[in-house]
């Protein structure tokens, strides 16, 4: 095993019929992760000497999203004619190994610990083929894993189950789609794959028959039926993301994290939470979110690829993404941080509130109904109520600066681009269109006059 070369393949070319997406089957999101992320990802973790995954149906949308994995090379499958075709199709790149892992991509499941025990034992058996099997009282759909049908030690072979006799039916060992082949048998026997059975495919698992009447070892070893799981229609996918939901809750709890209601709580697996972090029910952390120590994520916030320092609060209905909240920083309820927004510490962002490529100096307060965009602002800012950066013009979007310790009054209306000077203030009402100088009230609105006596008169 030390000195020879391992490739594993990825059959991700069919068309997942029953799905009934548009989407290929792989691309298929687990939580907000497509099925395919998953098994690249325990895949790479194996270090194998080459991957490949081989795309066909929708094959440009998968190509797409293994531009992520650069060292996953993608192969072409033009027609899909069945996993064995699929395999024959990439032998030129498998021939150059001495063994090649061949798996289903719609194995999200499958342990980085099983994978490796699996090919463990098989170079420890010397076997010309490997496969993966599980027992499940719903075999339905999968092929049969029928033991002692010859070759050396009983051997192994696969009926699927369209073929299957209504005894074979009965068999509760099905095959998971994952196998390991010494390439020079592999090699041997692809050419001789035939697709005279029900649904005119060529059959990869039909290798195992070949190779095992040849007389070469052919074994299969059992594996958890949790983590051998394939996924063909829309209730498994929902089943599955569930499945997953719950391990992946449970784990951070074990880690310190406090969910008051675990079944309420959706984490994305890239999401990063530390101890202490209370998460409230109904939140949903998706992306690459970190939240830091202390944190508290109220009822039905909702994070994706935000950044939350340590006892960062948001109350309730908070929507952060791609953002930054430091060190006690705290916005909402009902607050929207988009686009590299920051909150430095202390920062708040209040009731309806959004911002929107903005940053927020140490300390600073948009305690309500604001909007700010292309805008800095320094520390210890006070922005009064109702205030807006006006920082499109239809065409362009312009910056907005309002420097250290600025107090802007309510409905203050501020036409970009515009600089409001350190310490400096506006009138409420006003529409700033000029910068305002350091230390200096700006005042943009129509004076007030008061008519004596109007409402007697109108009557
Ligand atoms: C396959 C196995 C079956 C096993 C089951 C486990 C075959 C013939 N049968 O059945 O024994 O129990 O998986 O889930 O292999 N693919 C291609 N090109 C093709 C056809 C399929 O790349 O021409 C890919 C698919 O994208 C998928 C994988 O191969 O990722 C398996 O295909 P699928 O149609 O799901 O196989 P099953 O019918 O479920
Ligand atoms: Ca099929």
């Amino acid at each position: 095993m030390e000195n020879s070369t391992l490739g594993i393949l990825v059959m991700a070319a069919g068309k997942g019929t029953r799905m009934k997406s548009d989407l290929p089957k792989v691309l298929l999101p687990i939580l907000d992760k497509p099925m395919l992320g998953y098994l690249l990802k325990t895949v790479l973790d194996c270090e194998p000497d080459g991957v490949a995954v081989l795309v066909g149906h929708r094959g440009e949308q998968v190509c797409d999203y293994l531009k992520a994995f650069p060292a996953i090379e993608p192969l072409w499958q033009r027609e899909q004619l069945g996993t064995g075709h699929a395999v024959r199709v990439a032998r030129r790149w498998w021939e150059r190994f001495d063994h090649v892992l061949v798996l289903n991509g719609d194995l999200p499941l499958l342990g980085l610990s099983t994978l490796r025990s699996f090919l463990k034992e098989h170079f420890h058996e010397k076997a010309a083929c490997s496969l993966l099997s599980f027992v499940t009282k719903r075999p339905e759909g999968y092929g049969r894993v029928i033991r002692g049908s010859g070759g050396s030690d009983g051997g192994v072979s696969i009926v699927e189950h369209k073929d299957a006799s209504p005894e074979q039916r009965l068999v509760e060992e099905v095959n998971a789609g994952c196998y390991i082949f010494d390439v020079k048998r592999l090699s041997s026997v692809i050419d001789r794959l035939k697709n005279d059975n029900a649904q005119g495919e060529y059959y990869l698992p039909d290798v195992v028959a070949l190779m095992g009447t040849a007389g070469l070892k052919v074994r299969a070893s059992i594996a958890e039926e949790e983590e051998a799981l394939g996924v063909n229609t829309q209730a498994e996918l929902a089943a599955m993301t569930a499945r997953v939901r719950d391990a992946l809750v449970a784990r951070w709890m074990a880690a310190g994290v406090r969910v008051m209601d675990p079944s309420a709580v959706w984490i994305g697996p890239d999401a990063e939470l530390a101890p202490d972090v209370v998460l409230m029910p109904g939140v949903q952390i998706w992306g690459n979110s970190v939240v830091g120590e202390g944190s508290v994520v109220g009822p039905y916030c909702i994070l994706r690829n935000a950044r939350l320092g340590r006892r960062v609060n948001l109350t309730a209905n908070v929507v952060v993404e791609n953002s930054t909240l430091c060190d006690d920083a705290k916005a909402g309820p009902f607050a929207y941080i988009r686009e590299n927004s920051l909150l430095d510490e202390r920062a708040f962002a209040g009731k309806f509130v959004e911002l929107k490529k903005t940053r927020v100096g140490k300390g600073s307060k948009i305690p309500h109904l604001s909007y700010m965009g292309d805008a800095v602002l320094g520390e210890n800012v006070n922005i009064g109520a109702g205030s807006i950066t006006c920082n499109y013009d239809g065409r362009n979007k312009f910056p907005t600066t309002i420097g250290d310790r600025c107090f802007v009054g309510s409905d203050t209306m501020m036409v970009a681009p515009v600089t409001l000077g350190d310490d400096s203030a506006t009138a409420a009402g006003s529409t700033i269109t000029e910068d305002v100088p350091s230390g200096a009230l700006g005042v943009g609105r129509a004076r007030q006059r008061n008519v004596e006596g109007w409402t007697s008169k109108k009557k």
